[in-house]
C-alpha cells in the first residue's frame, strides 16, 4: 500500500489522481492533502478521504475548512495553512508517495521539503523543474529520491528511456498539439479572447496550463523541465507540432531508432504509471488503434510562437532566466486572463524581463524565490507600461 500526499488536490491533475486512488484502493491510500482556496471542494474530499492532514492557502481559509469539518464530527484531520502547512502535508511521516501538483512556484517549497525527507515524487508541478531543476535533481540524488515524472510528454519519455542506456540517446522530441491557434493568421493573434484561448483542443486542464499551451509556452517550459529531468542540454531537447496528441513523445537513440509513446489523451495513465512504477498495473485506459490512420506532425513556426523561442534562449542561458521566463509568465497570464493585456501582450511581457534579468545563478531555494519575486515585480512593471499603452 502506497500512502499519498497530493499537493493540488482541489485542480485537475489532484483530482485526477484521487479518481485513481478510487479504482485501486488496495493499493493507494490518501495521507493528507493540500489545497488552495477552493474549501468546498477540500471540504468534500476531506469527508471521502479522511485525511490526516489538510492544507489550505490562508489561515482563513483554514479556520472555514475546520469549522466545517468539525461540524461534521469529523475531528481526525488536523488542518494547517499556508507554505509551512503544504510542507506538513508533503513531509508527514505516514506518506511515502507525493503527487506534486501544485500550480506555479508556490508548489516549489514543499517539493524540495518532500524530496529532503526522502519520499518519492510524482511530479506534475513544471514550474517547480524550471525553475529549481538544477537543486531538486541534485537533492533527488543525495537523497536517492525518485522524480518520476507526470507531465505526459516527460512520462512519455521516462517510458521510451526503459528501453535503452542515457548514453545511447541522441536527442528527445517533445511532441506539442500546437494549442488551438496553430493554424490562426498571425495578424489575428491580437484580438484572441480569453475564451478562445481557454479553448484547448485536446486537453482539460489548469487555466493557466492551458493559456501557455495556447502560446506554446508551457513547451518551452517542458523543454527546460526535461533538461533537468534527463540531463541533456536544450540543443537535445526537440519539439515537434502533433495536433492529434497521440503520440506523447519520442527518444531518437544513436543508432538512429525512435522509440515513441501512444496512449489515450488521459492524463489518469501517466500518474498511474508514476504511482506504480517500477511496475505495471493493468487498466481501462484502453487506446483504439484506428486513432493512428491520421497522425500529423510539423515543425514549430516560431514567429507565431515566439515564447518558444524565449524559452529555448532562457534554458541556454540558464540561471536566473528561466525562473524569470515562467514567474514573467505567470504573471503576464494573470493580466491576459483580466483582460488586461491582449494575447500578444503575454510574450512581449517575458521578453521585456528577460532582458533585464541580471546573470546571477540562485544556488538555493531560498535564492531561486528571490530570483522569482524580483522577476515578479520587474514583470508588473513592465505590465503597468504596457496595461497604459493599450488603454490609450
Ligand atoms: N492539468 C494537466 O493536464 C497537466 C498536465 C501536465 C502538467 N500539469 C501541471 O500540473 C500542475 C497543476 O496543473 P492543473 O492543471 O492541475 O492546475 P489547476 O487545475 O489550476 O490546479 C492547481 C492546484 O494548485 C492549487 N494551488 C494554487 N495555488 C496554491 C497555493 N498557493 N497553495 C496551495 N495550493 C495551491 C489549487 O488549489 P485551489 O484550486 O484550491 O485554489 C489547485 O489544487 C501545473 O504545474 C501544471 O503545469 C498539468
Amino acid at each position: 500500500m502506497k500512502h499519498l500526499a497530493i499537493l493540488g488536490s482541489t485542480g485537475s491533475i489532484g483530482r485526477s489522481t484521487l479518481s485513481i486512488v478510487e479504482s485501486y484502493p488496495e493499493r493507494f491510500a490518501v495521507a493528507s492533502l493540500a489545497a488552495g482556496r477552493n474549501v468546498d471542494t477540500a471540504h468534500q474530499q476531506c469527508l471521502r478521504w479522511r485525511p490526516h492532514v489538510v492544507s489550505m492557502a490562508t489561515e482563513e481559509l483554514a479556520a472555514d475548512l475546520r469549522r466545517r469539518l468539525r461540524q461534521d464530527g469529523l475531528t481526525t484531520t488536523e488542518v494547517v495553512w499556508g507554505s509551512e502547512g503544504t510542507v506538513c502535508v508533503a513531509t508527514l511521516p505516514e506518506v511515502d508517495f507525493v503527487v506534486s501538483a501544485i500550480v506555479g512556484v508556490a508548489g516549489l517549497e514543499a517539493t524540495y521539503a518532500a524530496v529532503q525527507a526522502g519520499k518519492t515524487i510524482g511530479l506534475a508541478n513544471k514550474e517547480a523543474m524550471v525553475a529549481a531543476g538544477e537543486i531538486l535533481t541534485a537533492a533527488a540524488r543525495e537523497k536517492n529520491v525518485a522524480l518520476l515524472p507526470i507531465d505526459s510528454e516527460h512520462n512519455a519519455i521516462h517510458q521510451c528511456m526503459r528501453a535503452g542506456q542515457r548514453n545511447e540517446v541522441r536527442q528527445i522530441w517533445l511532441t506539442a498539439s500546437g494549442g488551438p491557434f496553430r493554424t490562426l493568421p498571425i495578424e489575428k493573434f491580437d484580438s484572441i479572447t480569453v475564451e478562445e484561448a481557454l479553448h484547448h483542443p485536446t486537453w482539460v486542464m489548469g487555466q493557466r496550463i492551458t493559456i501557455d499551451s495556447a502560446t506554446l509556452l508551457n513547451k518551452g517550459l517542458e523543454i527546460i523541465e526535461a533538461c533537468r529531468l534527463f540531463d541533456l542540454p536544450p540543443s537535445a531537447i526537440k519539439v515537434i507540432v502533433h495536433p492529434q496528441s497521440t503520440v506523447h513523445s519520442l527518444v531518437e537513440y544513436v543508432d538512429g531508432s525512435l522509440l515513441a509513446q501512444i496512449s489515450v489523451t488521459d492524463m489518469r495513465l501517466p500518474i498511474l504509471y508514476a504511482l506504480s512504477y517500477p511496475e505495471r498495473i493493468p487498466s481501462d485506459l484502453r487506446f483504439d488503434m484506428t486513432a493512428l490512420s491520421d497522425l500529423h506532425f510539423e515543425p514549430p513556426d516560431l514567429e507565431r510562437f515566439p515564447c518558444l523561442r524565449l524559452a529555448y534562449e532562457a534554458a541556454e542561458k540558464g540561471g536566473a532566466h528561466p525562473i524569470a521566463l515562467n514567474a514573467a509568465d505567470e504573471i503576464a497570464v494573470e493580466a491576459f486572463l483580466k483582460r488586461a493585456i491582449p494575447f500578444t501582450g503575454i510574450p512581449a511581457t517575458i521578453e521585456q524581463v528577460l532582458e533585464t534579468t541580471p546573470e546571477t545563478h540562485p544556488a538555493t531555494i531560498k535564492e531561486v524565490l528571490a530570483a522569482d519575486r524580483q522577476a515578479r515585480e520587474l514583470a508588473r512593471e513592465v505590465l503597468a507600461g504596457r496595461e497604459a499603452h493599450y488603454r490609450c
